[in-house]
């Protein structure tokens, strides 16, 4: 696969998906939107990559979407295209988990794109933040909805409605964020971070997270029962066996996704 606005790499498990437009600090164009898509739905489709990682460069994540290409649409253009309805519905698709590595600015559909992942591991220079209205429009790709489900209303009205930044600390007291480190090491520590997720049961982890994110949309009840029938579920597995027989025999365990 050949790509123009991402770099995309493999290592270890590991699905590297790098955002590369530096010169409009990774604003989310269309061709990167459709990029990352493919990137995804290539990397989930994989039996070798057990986790994906995307990040940007030190200075940016992502600006949000690419405004010089938004300038002169019309209403009709945009409902017509509906162009951030792709990336939504591949991340509802994907069982793989994706790790956002948040260095610089993650603004608009760059934080969008960042809450979209399964959790944030956030640079010391974070910087998150909704400005859309500052535009006129409002939150595009799921910012009205996430960040409201992950840092309550009160956060979220204030950062939709004042298009504010917050920091990686203020990000990490509010839940958005699930760890800080510092520049220079986040690309590093995220990969082994990764690469620990990626070297665990895949079905295992796979189960995990869609149960995880079932927690945000059914009620606890059901939520409960669901989570005890995948946890009966995942009994079938020959990782399952294995996993428990490691831990009695004091070795490390020897997945085989199986
Ligand atoms: C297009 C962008 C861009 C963007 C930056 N650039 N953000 N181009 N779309 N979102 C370009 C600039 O035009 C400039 O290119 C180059 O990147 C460097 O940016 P500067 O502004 O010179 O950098 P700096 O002074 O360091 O300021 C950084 C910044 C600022 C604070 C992040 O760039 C900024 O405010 N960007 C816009 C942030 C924003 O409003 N995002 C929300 C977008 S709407 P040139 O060639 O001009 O020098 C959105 C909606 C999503 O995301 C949902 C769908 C509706």
């Amino acid at each position: 696969m050949t790509f123009e606005t991402i770099l995309l790499d493999k290592q270890d498990g590991v699905g590297l998906i790098t955002l590369n437009r530096p010169e409009a600090l990774n604003a989310l164009n269309s061709t990167l939107l459709d990029e990352v898509a493919d990137a995804l739905i290539a990397l989930d489709e994989d039996s070798d990559i057990g986790a994906i990682v995307i990040t940007g460069s030190e200075k940016a994540f992502a600006a949000g979407a690419d405004i010089k290409e938004m300038a002169e649409l019309s209403f009709a253009d945009v409902l017509k295209t509906d162009k951030f309805a792709l990336i939504n519905r591949v991340f509802e698709q994907v069982r793989t988990p994706v790790i956002a590595a948040v260095a610089g600015y993650a603004l608009g559909g760059g934080c969008e794109l960042a809450m979209a992942c399964d959790f944030i591991i956030a640079a010391d220079n974070a910087k998150f933040g909704q400005p859309e209205i500052k535009l006129g429009v409002i939150p595009g790709i799921g910012g009205t909805q996430r960040l409201t489900r992950i840092v309550g209303k009160s956060k979220a009205m204030d950062m939709i409605l004042t298009g504010r930044m917050m920091d990686a600390e203020e990000g990490e007291r509010s839940g958005l964020v699930s760890r800080i480190v510092a520049v220079d090491d986040l690309l590093e520590t995220v990969l082994g971070i990764a690469r620990d997720i990626a070297a665990l049961s895949h079905p295992a982890v796979a189960m995990a997270k869609e149960t995880t994110d079932r927690a945000l949309e059914t009620t606890l009840h059901e939520g409960i029962l669901y989570e005890r029938r995948v946890f009966h579920s995942l009994f079938a597995t020959e990782d399952r066996r294995e996993g428990m027989l490691a831990f009695i025999e004091k070795r490390q365990p020897k997945f085989k996704h199986q």
